[in-house]
């Protein structure tokens, strides 16, 4: 493990489609010799980098720390390159470790093989060396390790972060098709808005969007709620430089928020809003109500919408193209003077809208493949 002062070159991985968002976050806490990577971002930095970019960033998934990489011609390659490695640099004997593996066209077919297969050469180096050997926890390891295997080439990393990024640590309760907080959080970025004007989601579910508005208006970290990263099991964690860290980022929140409205046709879905912002402290600054879209008004002159409808996918519709078709028709009576922004997987259902898009970006919520669509109302 290096010095706090020493770069390395990191890997974060995140959405398709928010790359050029994250390696833009990434240039502002300091990362130097940025690189856009698909789904990913190379850059290079110092511990206080890394640590900052768990912390802060909002579009990143994970931020993984390579230590090898080399080709895979055949199965039993693997295991003798990652017996090789120096895993004591790492990774006491006494310890729990977990593997994740994602492969692509590679001489494996089955990642969980492959994850099995490297955990294998670490704790049989352990074992021969020490007569003891590491013992798997997939819950909560003091070390992650993430293996990538795309056609020969292999890249085998420590997870810095543990639990992905997305789990921010204050969604208590979900309703059946909560949005992605890292999608949520790049949508917002990606339209442009100013963290000042009014924001509403007409159809907020359990708030996420409305929650990562609220947290980037106030300069709130990411990660400000959770409790556990995974470099802070790491041999050269350093726990005053983290705490330092912490503070200076806290330092930077600010009180004053933009007004901020979300409703939702469910009672249930708004019940669960107050309870996830309640435990957030942010409860005073976003005003809810229960009310079918077609009933909502514009609650000032100017502000803008972005909303996650149903897809008729994880939430059905009985009438999928007369539903978009009421949102455009809601849109253009009632919201006159705002900016929408709706993001959904039914790119035929999209069109009933009926007015004419701005601008269309590709996300992918999961695996199914959205248009993030920009309708300008005025
Ligand atoms: C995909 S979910 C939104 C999930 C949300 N982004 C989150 O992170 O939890 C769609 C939401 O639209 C709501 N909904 C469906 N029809 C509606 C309507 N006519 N008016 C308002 N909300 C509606 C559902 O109750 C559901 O909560």
């Amino acid at each position: 493990m290096k010095k706090n002062e020493e770069k390395s070159k990191y890997v974060a991985k995140t959405l398709a489609g928010l790359e050029e968002i994250l390696a833009g976050e990434l240039k502002d806490l300091g990362a130097t010799e940025i690189k856009i990577l698909t789904r990913a971002v190379e850059f290079q930095g110092n511990r206080d980098v890394l640590y900052r970019a768990n912390y802060c960033c909002r579009c990143a998934l994970r931020f993984l720390l390579p230590l090898a990489s080399f080709q895979v011609h055949e199965q039993n390659d693997l295991y003798t390159r990652v017996v090789d490695l120096d895993w004591d640099l790492y990774l006491d004997p006494g310890k729990t470790l977990a593997v994740d593996a994602v492969i692509n066209k590679s001489v494996f077919t089955n990642s969980h093989f492959v994850a099995q297969k490297t955990k294998d050469a670490i704790v049989d180096r352990f074992r021969r060396q020490w007569g003891v050997r590491p013992s798997v926890n997939l819950d909560d390891p003091d070390i992650r390790i993430n293996v990538y295997l795309t056609g020969e080439e292999c890249t085998v990393a420590l997870d810095s972060s543990g639990a992905s990024l997305h789990k921010r640590g204050y969604r208590k309760m979900t309703g059946l098709a909560p949005i992605n907080e890292v999608l949520a959080a790049g949508m917002i970025r990606l339209s442009g808005w100013d963290g000042k004007m009014l924001l509403l989601d007409p159809m907020c579910g359990s708030g996420t969007i409305l929650i990562e508005a609220a947290l980037l208006a106030r300069k709130i970290p990411a990660g400000f709620f959770r409790e556990k990263f995974g470099f802070m099991k790491w041999k050269d964690f350093d726990p005053e430089q983290w705490h330092i860290l912490k503070e200076k980022e806290n330092d930077k929140i600010i009180q004053t928020c933009p007004e901020l409205y979300g409703s939702d046709i469910s009672p249930k879905a708004i019940s669960d809003v107050r309870h996830n912002l309640a435990f957030t402290g942010l409860v005073d600054f976003v005003h809810l109500e229960v009310k079918p879209f077609d009933r909502t008004r514009m609650p000032a002159e100017n502000g803008m919408i972005i909303t996650n409808p149903p897809y008729d996918e994880r939430l059905r519709l009985d009438d999928t193209i007369g539903f978009y078709k009421s949102i455009g028709d809601v849109l253009k009576k009632k919201y006159t003077s705002y900016e929408a922004w709706v993001i959904s997987s039914d790119l035929k259902a999209l069109k009933f809208i009926g007015l004419h898009p701005s601008k269309k970006i590709t996300l992918f919520n999961g695996p199914l493949e959205c248009r993030f669509v920009q309708f300008k109302l005025y």
